[in-house]
């Protein structure tokens, strides 16, 4: 299994519905493609985590780095894992209030997860914390 995770900055004027389009056309082709994961948002950033098979998750990567509702985006974390972490979600969201913080949000998100993975998404939520 290989995953992506990436952070983005929507463009300024994003609205709800912008979202609701990216989700909804996102899960139809990652049911498709077997991609699983999650796409958190606040104002400020997205942080989306993506794993299927690596030719696949490439190429959709690749589709959305040149996704003009969003900029600045940035690899986090490339590369094997051992297991499909998010079976369920053809890709899971949440949108976190400004003055909320993002840490207990995945860390509800990744209960089920590899104690690996899990920790690399909750520092990524925690240096987020911090930066807000
Ligand atoms: C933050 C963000 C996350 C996205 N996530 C996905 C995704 O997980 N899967 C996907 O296929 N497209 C995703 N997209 C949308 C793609 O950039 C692209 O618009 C879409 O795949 C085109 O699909 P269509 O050709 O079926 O319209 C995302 C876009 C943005 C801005």
């Amino acid at each position: 299994m290989y995953r992506l995770v990436y952070i983005s900055t929507p463009k300024p004027d994003i609205s709800r519905t912008d979202v609701e389009h990216i989700l909804k056309a996102g899960r139809k082709n990652n049911a498709k493609n077997g991609i699983t994961g999650l796409l958190i948002q606040d104002r400020r950033r997205f942080l989306q985590y993506l794993e299927g098979e690596a030719a696949q998750v490439e190429e959709t990567f690749a589709r959305i780095a040149s996704d003009s509702r969003h900029s600045a985006v940035i690899q986090l974390k490339v590369g094997y894992i051992g297991r499909r972490q998010f079976p369920n979600w053809e890709m899971a969201s949440k949108y976190i209030d400004d003055v909320d913080s993002l840490l207990p949000v995945v860390t509800d998100m990744v209960k089920n997860c590899d104690r690996d993975v899990a920790q690399e998404l909750m520092n990524f939520a925690e240096a987020r914390d911090r930066a807000a």
